[in-house]
């Protein structure tokens, strides 16, 4: 269901430059890349779309170099890139080197930033949620006016990616994530939420008043924003 909104989003993009789609990581969206592999390899036309677009990560950690297996640059590589032979060419990711302030762009946007906006703009931002409402790496407390930057990774968010790293002492503690402003930039977003644990955020994001202590909220003031959630993460949205 979510891969069927998503190919179809995908294959009616019409517009004289290719697609720019902005790519989340994790165990939810592990699962969304298979689906949309699998049907990327049934359909040529979805596979042609998804050759020529371009992918812009929302966040990497500091730290992990693109060939260590939890950097968000191996996860893009080996669950998308790589099975659908897409150039690494076509993949940018937050770094070092590009989160420093555009020059001549005027205010805070960062290179980053400026790439994205240079290369059209976000056409289909894909995201997911973290347990605390973060949306990226932009923690509770993260400006709704913040660009792609270097962040600190709160406790909470460092303790939930720890299962995906061999010893609590490897997990990186800070991020370059995409801002809540660049994420609001983009024309459409998708955010999938999965499993028990997401239910609060889940709640938090849809029920609460959007604000900056649950970061996910804000996109609820988003003109094309969609959520996909399976039955545990929507547990606590039953009105019956
Ligand atoms: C990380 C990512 C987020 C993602 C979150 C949820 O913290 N930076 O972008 O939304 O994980 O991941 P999972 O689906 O594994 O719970």
């Amino acid at each position: 269901m979510a891969s069927d909104f998503l190919a179809n989003r995908i294959a009616d993009f019409s517009d004289n430059r290719p697609m720019n789609i902005g790519t989340a990581t994790g165990g939810t969206m592990e699962e969304i890349y298979r689906h949309l592999v699998d049907r990327a390899k049934r359909s040529s036309g979805l596979a042609n779309a998804l050759g020529e677009a371009q992918y812009f990560a929302m966040d990497e950690y500091v730290g992990l170099s693109g060939d260590h297996p939890q950097s968000y640059a191996f996860f893009m590589r080996e669950r998308m890139l790589r099975p659908l032979g897409i150039s690494a060419l076509n993949f940018h990711l937050p770094g070092e080197e590009n989160v420093a302030a555009a020059p001549g762009a005027g205010g805070c946007i960062s290179i980053y930033d400026k790439m994205m906006e240079d290369a059209g703009g976000i056409d289909l931002q894909l995201a997911g949620i973290g347990e605390n409402g973060h949306l990226a790496f932009n923690e509770p407390g993260s400006s709704r006016e913040s660009w792609t930057r270097r962040v600190q990774l709160t406790l909470s968010t460092v303790r939930a990616n720890s299962r995906f790293f061999s010893h609590p002492a490897e997990v990186p503690r800070e991020a370059y994530s995409m801002g809540i402003a660049s994420i609001m930039r983009a024309e459409s977003v998708v955010l999938f939420a999965s499993g028990k644990k997401k239910a609060l955020a889940l709640e938090r994001m849809l029920r609460g008043r959007p604000g900056e202590d649950c970061p996910a909220s804000i996109l609820t003031l988003h003109p094309n924003a969609t959520v996909f959630a399976d039955w545990e993460a929507a547990s606590r949205l039953r009105v019956w």
